[in-house]
């Protein structure tokens, strides 16, 4: 663990600064968090943070770096991506604060990191840190934290990028609301989030999935291979299975995946002090906006 990092973070229990012990972080009134495998975990023991956590955490451990693609795109492509939703471009990155916030596998985060040189930061509630950890720590300073509680001190990031992520915490409005703050003046934020698909398939795999993102893991991964098989089949078995897989995982068992619309984000991130905000991207299944303060 860099020391640096816990200057931008703050204690998810009181909101005050957090200093390091050998072994762990600990707040100025005591809340003491443990570090694990060279990660600090903030995450606070709570139902919904250990269902989220699980289902993800399964999820990327399976992830094979190297090998396996993150929702079937190459690195390349999803650097472009990453430029273009923050509106950005090389350049603007060098020697800025960045925080990848729910960053999954932390290939992205890796990337932009050694490419670009920014400070870069990667967190996210599942294990998947501390494989990220593992594999790009000397880049990137990871560390876990539950975005729906208030982990980062105010006005630290230049930009904070979150990709899929808070639709899956319990309160999509109220996770935002705690990473907005974080935000610089002047610095930006990119969220993107899933839409309704109106299609008839689409709303009767939706209502299914109420009934399975309850069920324990093991009992969801008969549902995820099916579907994974049908994915596969369909696509002609050109690409690889695990790709397929993730993205079915990522669909099936998550407990929290919320559907928004730009128009009523665009509203929150107005309310949060956001003066320009945009669609900046739009997908089948979701839709990105940039916002900037
Ligand atoms: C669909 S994945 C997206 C990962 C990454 N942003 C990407 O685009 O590859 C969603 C990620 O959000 C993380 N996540 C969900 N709820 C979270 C929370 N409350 N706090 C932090 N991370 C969370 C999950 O663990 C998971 O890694
Ligand atoms: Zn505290």
């Amino acid at each position: 663990m860099t020391i640096d990092v816990l200057n931008y973070l703050c204690c998810p229990a009181c909101g005050s600064d957090l200093e390091s012990r050998n072994t762990s972080v600990s707040c100025t009134l005591g809340h003491e968090f443990p570090i694990r495998n060279g990660v600090p975990d903030l995450v606070q023991s709570t139902r919904a943070a250990a269902a989220i956590s699980d289902t993800f955490s399964v999820q990327w451990s399976r992830y094979e770096y190297g090998q396996d693609h993150t929702w079937s795109h190459s690195l390349d492509d999803r650097i472009d991506g990453f430029l273009a939703h923050l509106g950005i471009d090389s350049e603007w990155l060098r020697d800025k604060a960045i925080l990848d916030a729910g960053c999954g596998n932390g290939e992205l985060t890796n990337e932009v990191a050694l490419r670009f040189r920014p400070r870069m930061f990667g967190t996210d509630i599942s294990e998947s840190v501390y494989r990220a950890h593992q594999q790009f720590g000397a880049n990137v300073s990871f560390f876990r934290s539950n975005l729906s509680d208030s982990v980062l001190r105010p006005e630290r990031f230049d930009a904070i990028y979150c990709g899929g992520v808070l639709h899956h915490t319990p309160d999509t409005r109220h996770a935002l609301g705690q990473l907005a703050p974080a935000v610089k003046p002047a610095g930006r934020i990119y969220v993107w989030l899933y839409w309704k698909i109106p299609t008839l398939v689409y709303r009767a795999k939706t209502a299914l999935r109420r009934f399975v993102a309850p069920l324990p893991p093991r009992a969801q991964q008969p549902i995820v291979s099916v579907f994974t098989a049908a994915s596969w089949i369909r696509h002609g078995g050109r690409t690889g299975w695990r790709d397929h897989r993730l993205v079915q995982h990522d669909f099936w068992t998550p407990r929290y995946r919320w559907e928004h619309s730009p128009d009523e984000v665009i509203g929150w991130l107005h309310d949060l002090g956001f003066s320009d905000v945009s669609l900046q991207s739009q997908a089948r299944d979701g839709f990105g906006l940039l916002a900037v303060r």
